[in-house]
């Protein structure tokens, strides 16, 4: 049985869930890793992840999109301890993550699980299915041999495997879907509260991307699973997400509902990211063109100020001396811009 959140003081971080119960929340993450040069010489910092505050609530699903490179991954990793952020909180079923040692992290993470964008790499190739959904049951100690076998043949049921036909093959005999499953499954023999998926259906064609998110949505449904959905894009995770987060070069930029996001996007780099991504709704709103020029800052030497403000087309002096904080332009919807767009973005002129 899961444990009822403990009373506590901190502040809700922006962003957080309309309408849902909070089960994480990320608080003023920092992840950041020494650079190495040859010889040992140091080579700078990597500012990957920069004072990043995040909530998801039971039942929903949250993507983050972002660029290659903007520290998506390595925000998710940090949730999950692995490896643990510089700095920063992350209150998940009532308790910080980063305050807890190892078994205590250990029983936190029976409830907080990654599905991997490469299904084939992250399955042990010698091992058959029903050892590989099984192991995170043995790891545990959870239930007896007949108990693990039964919880298999349920998992493998639930993402569609018919535990006769699969379990006992190896992942070479299976296809990139039906590997994405078995991975999903192996995450789900816990009964998470919490899905991570990063990338994970980046790797698979357009038809079993739609099988495997439909899916998704039907474990949610099912089970009452949350998501941090992470992906480059936007497209794809406008049909799963309820909110979506906006991150570039380690700051999440504009946080909405999917909804708001895509019809009045507020950040400018957010409606970059919308006109390079091609919409398949043909009732999408047409939008200026935004391209964003050149390529992304080091994020060794993070621009000061706006981070986007090297490749904006609205920057103004302001943008180089203050860094815009996360603000609300309505019920639900922050941004991260000292001039944000306002309303349809058609009306707007953006250089
Ligand atoms: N272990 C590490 N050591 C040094 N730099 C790292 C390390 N891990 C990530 N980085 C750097 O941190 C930044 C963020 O990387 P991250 O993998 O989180 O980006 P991402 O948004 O997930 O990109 P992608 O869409 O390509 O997966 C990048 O500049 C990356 O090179
Ligand atoms: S703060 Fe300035 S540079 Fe940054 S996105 Fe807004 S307008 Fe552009
Ligand atoms: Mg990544």
């Amino acid at each position: 049985m899961r444990r009822a959140p403990k009373a506590r003081m901190e502040p809700v971080p922006p962003g957080s869930p309309m309408g849902f119960e909070p089960l994480l929340e990320a608080h003023d993450l920092v992840q950041q890793f020494e650079v190495r040069l040859q010889g040992g010489i140091s080579g700078g910092v990597v500012q990957a992840v920069s004072n990043v505050s995040l909530s998801i609530g039971r039942g929903e699903t949250v993507a983050l999109v972002g660029e290659s490179g903007s520290g998506k991954s390595t925000f998710a990793r940090s949730i999950i301890q692995s490896p643990p952020p510089k700095s920063g909180q992350v209150w998940f079923l009532g308790e910080d993550l980063t305050q807890l040692r190892r078994r205590g992290l250990m029983n936190a993470r029976r409830q907080l699980q990654m599905v991997f964008q490469d299904p084939f790499a992250s399955l042990n190739p010698e091992w058959r299915v029903r050892q590989i959904v099984e192991e995170p049951l043995v790891g545990y100690g959870v239930g007896t041999r007949a108990d693990r076998r039964k919880r298999v043949d349920e998992v493998l049921n639930l993402v569609g495997l018919n535990p006769q036909t699969f379990a006992r093959r190896r992942p070479s005999q299976l296809s990139g879907g039906q590997c994405q499953r078995v991975a999903i499954a192996r995450a789900l023999t816990l009964d998470p509260a919490l899905i991570i998926c990063d990338e994970a259906v980046s790797a698979l064609d357009v038809i079993v991307q739609a099988q495997i998110l439909n899916l998704f949505e039907k474990l949610r449904a099912e089970l009452g699973l949350s998501y941090l959905f992470v992906s480059h894009d936007l497209a794809l995770v406008r049909q799963v997400s309820d909110r979506v987060a906006v991150m570039h070069l380690g700051e999440i930029v504009e946080v909405a509902s999917a909804e708001d996001l895509y019809r009045a996007p507020a950040h400018p780099y957010t409606l970059a990211l919308l006109e390079s991504s091609p919409s398949t709704d043909p009732a999408a709103p047409r939008r200026p063109v935004v391209t964003i020029k050149g390529d992304p800052p080091s994020p060794l030497n993070p621009p000061s100020g706006c981070r986007f403000r090297t490749r904006c087309p609205m920057a103004q002096d302001k943008c180089a001396e203050e860094r815009p904080r996360l603000t609300a332009i309505s019920a639900g919807h922050q941004v991260a811009c000292h001039f944000p767009i306002h309303g349809d973005p058609k009306e707007r002129d953006l250089g």
